[in-house]
């Protein structure tokens, strides 16, 4: 893990202009990103519930959103939030800065192994729209190092863009994704500029998935799978629209048997 500093990304090829244009549309760009964070918090309600001392480590955080609303609902919860941004890692601070007391913010590389050294034992791993930045057989590694980090009982939680497996599935994802921007644009600011922001940034993957290798979806199937091959149990599908789906899986206790 990194300890302050600025660090640079670029083997995912993540930039600061990347994470500046994402705090300014982020929220617009996240297909139903309300309902997203609600399945996250229910699917970790039992775990919490079921730990004395609950704590969990936020992958990729970004602005922070989902660490705030973790630590909102989760009075008890202790959280590490991770992100290989500064720009992101300022803006999760000043949106936990109410619960900051509960809050270590950390920069970090989701595809280096550094962080991984540290025994952290959590209640729960989540992390949203980030795991994509890594290919196929990275995923698979960071799947079975997450089983076995996590603490017996716990969960990890998966928010993620998945791959179509067919033309059609693509054309599906990408008209559903243009859609929800659309309406969410017209929601939030009364016209398009969510959407044009969209279109100009070229942020919908699912019209030219070979055209920026920074991202590297892998099918919902498949992440099921490398889910279950890693020992995880209960995996799950808690949501799927527009190509952005919720995977789970529960870390058995064997004690609990
Ligand atoms: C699309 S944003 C998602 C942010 C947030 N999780 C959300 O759902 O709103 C992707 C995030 O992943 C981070 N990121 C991308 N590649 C990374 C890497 N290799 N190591 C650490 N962070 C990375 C970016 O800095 C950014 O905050």
């Amino acid at each position: 893990m990194v300890e302050g500093g600025h660090i640079s990304i670029p083997d995912t090829g993540w930039s600061e202009q990347d994470s500046a244009d994402f705090i300014a549309y982020g929220p617009e760009f996240t297909p139903e990103g309300e309902r997203l964070r609600e399945t996250v918090l229910s699917l970790l309600a039992p775990v919490i519930a079921d730990s004395e001392t609950p704590y969990i480590v936020e992958l990729c955080c970004g602005a922070g959103q989902l660490s705030a609303a973790i630590l909102e609902r989760f009075s008890n919860t202790r959280m590490t939030a991770l992100d290989g941004s500064p720009a992101m890692l300022a803006e999760t601070q000043a949106n936990c800065a109410a619960h900051a007391d509960r809050l270590d913010a950390k920069l970090f590389n989701l595809a280096e192994s550094d962080w991984r050294e540290v025994n952290l034992k959590p209640t729960a791993f989540v992390s949203s729209l980030a795991v994509h930045h890594l290919d196929g057989p990275q995923k698979q590694r960071l799947f079975q190092y997450l089983y076995r980090a996590l603490n017996p009982g716990g969960v990890f939680v998966l928010v993620d863009i998945v791959l179509p497996t067919t033309p059609v599935g693509l054309e599906i994802a990408a008209k559903q994704w243009e859609e929800t921007v659309r309406a969410q644009s017209i929601t939030k600011h009364g016209d398009l500029r969510a959407l044009d922001a969209f279109k100009r940034l070229e942020w919908n993957f699912f019209l030219a998935p070979d055209a920026d290798p920074i991202d590297k979806p892998s099918s919902l199937a498949d992440q099921c799978i490398w889910m279950r091959e890693s020992g995880f149990e209960a995996v799950d599908v808690s949501f799927c629209l527009a190509g952005h789906a919720i995977l789970s899986g529960l870390k058995p206790d064997a004690e609990r048997r």
